[in-house]
């Protein structure tokens, strides 16, 4: 009876001693386990005097619930600071700047073809692709272009094989495999692959011998467009590339054609938009130069030797074709001065145009 008055008595002080969970529990043991004076009671109580039975058991009962009261509002107490400190050890201090990498962007030639696509699909055109590396009798013959044209001299075109020989010993004209010079020859696949109504405009890039200079690279970007359906006119040409120099320049932007030559479209054009910069022939204008007009693109008429090499029936269908060069639109529309911005990758020009 003393000894447990005793563990009674000294349980809150070594109770608030206990400092962690461990010592808590061993304390635990001591004040109410098996071994514990307190269980030890219990066990002889039956061996007793009966009348001293009910007054131990009282006892016992009750300093087992104030024991375990204790315990438990200690525990409670312990587990509260355990787990702060687990808080605190796995702290992230969400003020810290973390290493950022930044976003990049669209490079501005494939901003421009995006535009110029979206215009185009907005009147309902496809878009398509072609093959970089062409024949010569998509790149040349189908389009109307005779064996002796300059624009088929090594001078002009990267060959890939010069083609098979036929019995003169000199190559076949149309067997070569080239680099294609334009995006025109997506116009014979595209025709050759659907039946008429055609709308489709075909951005990518085409090679040429050139040198590297502020206006030229080999590698450059264009888009083609066609269109060939029955009762295609020369004024639907003309609409629809004033609609496309609004959209693109704005919509004070006024076109004019010039007559010029290309062996795919009879008659032929060039196309002129009015100068953006300027309010027509401002004398020095950084963009025009003065002349109030800005020669953007080549068009024309398809030639019914183009529908005949595609097996399109040129008694019945008409239609118009185009091709502008992305490099040169880009820079009249942003006054780049020289075409090697595109290809330096230098992040003070690329981060001029976000997209
Ligand atoms: N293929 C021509 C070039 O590279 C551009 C062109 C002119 C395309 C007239 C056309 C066109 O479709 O009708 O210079």
């Amino acid at each position: 009876m003393e000894r447990l008055e005793h563990a009674l008595a000294t349980a809150p002080e070594r109770l608030e001693a206990a400092a962690t969970l461990d010592e808590l529990d061993a304390l635990e043991a001591e004040l109410i386990g098996k071994r514990s004076v307190l269980s030890e009671m219990q066990r002889s109580i039956g061996t007793l005097p009966p009348e001293e039975k009910p007054r131990v058991g009282q006892a016992v009962t009750e300093a087992r619930r104030r024991l375990t009261d204790l315990l438990s509002t200690r525990r409670s107490v312990l587990e509260r600071i355990a787990a702060d400190a687990l808080l605190e050890q796995d702290r992230v201090d969400v003020t810290l700047e973390r290493a950022t990498i930044a976003r990049g962007t669209l490079h501005l030639i494939q901003q421009t073809i995006d535009e110029v696509c979206a215009i185009f699909v907005g009147l309902g055109y496809d878009v398509a692709e072609g093959p970089e590396a062409e024949t010569g009798w998509h790149n040349f013959d189908a389009l109307n272009t005779p064996p002796t044209h300059p624009a088929r001299a090594e001078s002009d075109t990267m060959y890939l094989d010069y083609g098979q020989e036929g019995d003169s010993d000199e190559a076949l004209p149309g067997t070569e495999s080239l680099l294609r010079t334009q995006t025109s020859p997506m116009q014979v696949r595209w025709m050759q692959a659907h039946r008429p109504p055609v709308h489709v405009v075909v951005p990518g890039k085409v090679f040429r011998t050139d040198t590297i200079d502020a206006s030229h690279l080999p590698v450059f970007h264009q888009i083609e467009g066609l269109v060939v359906d029955t009762g295609i006119v020369f004024s639907d040409l003309r609409g629809t590339l004033a609609h496309f120099a609004r959209e693109f320049f704005g919509p004070a932007t006024t076109v004019r054609l010039r007559p010029h030559f290309f062996p795919f479209t009879e008659p032929s054009a060039e196309l002129d938009v009015s100068c953006f910069a300027c309010d027509g022939g401002e004398a020095g204008c950084r963009v025009c130069g003065g002349a109030g007009w800005i020669e953007m693109l080549g068009c024309g008429m398809v030639d019914p030797n183009v529908l005949e090499a595609v097996e399109y029936d040129p008694a019945a269908l008409t239609g118009f074709a185009f091709g502008m060069g992305v490099e040169r639109l880009a820079m009249v529309r942003h006054d780049i001065h020289n075409i090697r911005h595109f290809i330096d990758n230098d992040l003070r020009f690329l981060t001029q145009f976000p997209s």
